[in-house]
């Protein structure tokens, strides 16, 4: 009895050595760092969504060029919480990185609007020149005055509506329907500028509202129509492009003030060339989503141009209310759509 009670003795203590030589040797041969900082990123899409992917790299590029000092944890599906809360924690340094739709951003920047007004640009083109350029950049910079530091921008393709049911072709059908926007001033006016009952509520909870039917559609890009599961509870499409709403990746000034300023350079380089991945995944995603939406059964509607003009000419009094003092710099965009 005393014989197998030392050898079991014996034999976890090999283990053990084992073990912790094992590790030791890992290091040394891996050389594996241990990170100076470990840092929450927040993503509000699933694990293989364009901008998530986008996330990863950022993450490990980040990895990479700092030798492992910096560690940057991706947390997707809306783990960290909804966008609105994200932008809070972000003010506190609670969340270090996020990337968030600008339509949110607004709320806290209202200059931030003009970039995402009804039909402003002619195409994505139109749009990355306005942001790639001076207006961009200006509006990253921006983003101190709110304790964020503005790295990069992401691309989200045109916002379209789509309903339960029915079909909507033209602005007049609008009337009286309730459809979700996001929680932003701009998008519940946009909607009521057609007739339509604007039901501001946060991207997790459309599913179960189109499903419950407390709202008859909604808006938003193919792959997040697609990606969540629109498309079963809203089977019609309405290719209206009312939007481009970009997103932007950002930091925290909390977490940005406690890093060097060599840290800083390789953070927001890796933050574009983020980006530039993100932008060319979006473009096969936006079309593969919308091939898989029509094999499913969804139905969509093509809007004429006539038809378009008229829902452009509808949104006139969200141009008096939120370009009224920045008229200038919206004849700038407009003049760069060539
Ligand atoms: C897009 C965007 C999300 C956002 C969502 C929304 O899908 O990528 O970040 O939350 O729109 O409609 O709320």
């Amino acid at each position: 009895m005393q014989i197998t009670i030392r050898k079991i003795f014996i034999a976890l203590s090999a283990v053990l050595i084992i073990g912790i030589a094992g590790g030791l040797i890992y290091r040394h041969v891996t050389k594996e760092p241990v990170p100076e900082y470990i840092f929450t990123y927040a993503e509000n899409q699933s694990e293989n969504f364009p901008t998530s992917l986008g996330a990863y790299y950022f993450a490990e590029l980040v990895n990479e060029r700092t030798d492992g000092r910096i560690r940057i944890l991706v947390y997707t599906n809306g783990e960290l919480g909804r966008e609105a809360d994200i932008i809070r924690q972000m003010k506190y340094g609670g969340v270090d990185f996020a990337r968030l739709s600008l339509s949110q951003l607004a709320e806290v920047d209202p200059k931030l609007n003009i970039l995402q007004m009804p039909y402003l640009y002619n195409d994505a083109d139109h749009m990355w020149r306005v942001l790639d350029g001076k207006i961009g950049d200006m509006f990253l910079e921006n983003m101190e005055s709110y304790d964020m530091v503005g790295l990069s921008w992401y691309d989200a393709g045109a916002r379209s509506f789509y309903v339960t049911g029915g079909s909507v072709s033209s602005p007049e059908d609008f009337e009286g329907l309730r459809i979700r926007v996001q929680q932003s001033e701009l998008m519940e006016d946009m909607v009521e500028c057609l007739g339509g009952v604007p039901v501001p509520i946060s991207y997790e909870e459309v599913y179960s509202a189109l499903e419950l039917g407390t709202i008859d559609g909604a808006e938003n890009n193919w792959p997040s129509y697609e990606d969540v599961g629109h498309y079963k509870v809203a089977d019609t499409y309405i290719v209206d492009e009312h939007t481009r709403v970009p997103e932007m990746q950002l930091c925290s000034a909390n977490t940005w003030n406690m890093l060097s300023e060599e840290d800083r350079e390789i953070i927001k380089q890796c933050a574009v060339e983020s980006a530039i991945y993100e932008r060319v995944l979006w473009q096969e995603r936006e079309k593969s989503s919308r091939e898989r939406c029509i094999e499913w059964g969804v139905t969509v509607v093509e809007i004429t141009p006539e038809e378009k003009d008229r829902f452009r000419e509808a949104m006139a009094p969200v141009y008096e209310k939120y370009c009224k003092d920045n008229k200038e710099l919206l004849e700038e965009i407009i003049r760069m759509g060539g």
